[in-house]
């Protein structure tokens, strides 16, 4: 898909806000209100990428980085195993592989007994969205039997796009844009990012 195909695709594209952020009364406890929010789908999502953690190769250019974290049920406690968690972003150039069998920069992966999951890949680049650049970002699907389906996006802390991106700059999406952290002294790279997933009425 071309630049001015994606731009239109994208503005038919469905997205929703949740809220966030607010200290509510369920059954008799107040509970934090931790949903992950959702953002758009994009046009680049492909099912049926493959099974792995790791989606790096030898020869592969780009920053390597972890992203990690746990999938956590509505309670903001639960952790919520055999969670599907699915991500795909662009390379350096900020472009997707939208039709080879190598499924480039694109996987899925079931959490643990713990709720954990986690992805070696690398840091993606931007892309012109008209004019604007978008920022870096990392796409999510993530499913699980008792929860509703959430799609979001993860962005970075110190992109200067996020705040002219329509999305990202959203005050919902500020809990999604997280810091690239130094993990141990070999200097390795990881975001850890906990999603919290709303429960099927
Ligand atoms: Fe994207």
């Amino acid at each position: 898909m071309d630049r001015k195909k994606f731009i239109n695709t994208l503005s038919l594209a469905a997205f929703s806000i949740a809220a966030c952020g607010n200290v509510r009364e369920i059954d008799n406890t107040f509970r934090g209100d931790c949903e992950t929010t959702n953002d758009i789908l994009g046009p680049f999502y492909r099912p049926e990428a493959p099974e792995r953690q790791d989606l790096t190769k030898e020869g592969l250019q780009g920053t390597v980085v972890e992203i990690k974290g746990k999938v956590l049920g509505k309670d903001c406690t639960t952790p919520l195993p055999s969670a599907l968690v699915e991500i795909w972003h662009c390379n350096t150039e900020g472009e997707y592989d939208n039709d080879s069998k190598a499924f480039m920069h694109r996987a899925k992966w079931k959490t643990n007994q713990q709720g954990e999951y986690s992805f070696k890949t690398i840091l993606p680049g931007k892309y012109l969205n008209g004019r604007l650049y978008r920022p870096a970002h990392i796409h999510f699907r993530v499913s699980e039997k008792n929860s509703l389906e959430l799609i979001s996006q993860l962005y970075f802390k110190g992109d200067p796009h996020i705040e002219e991106d329509p999305w990202a700059s959203k005050k919902e999406a500020q809990a999604r844009i997280l810091p690239i952290s130094l993990e141990d002294t070999k200097g390795n790279l990881v975001v850890n990012f906990d999603i919290y997933l709303k429960r099927k009425s």
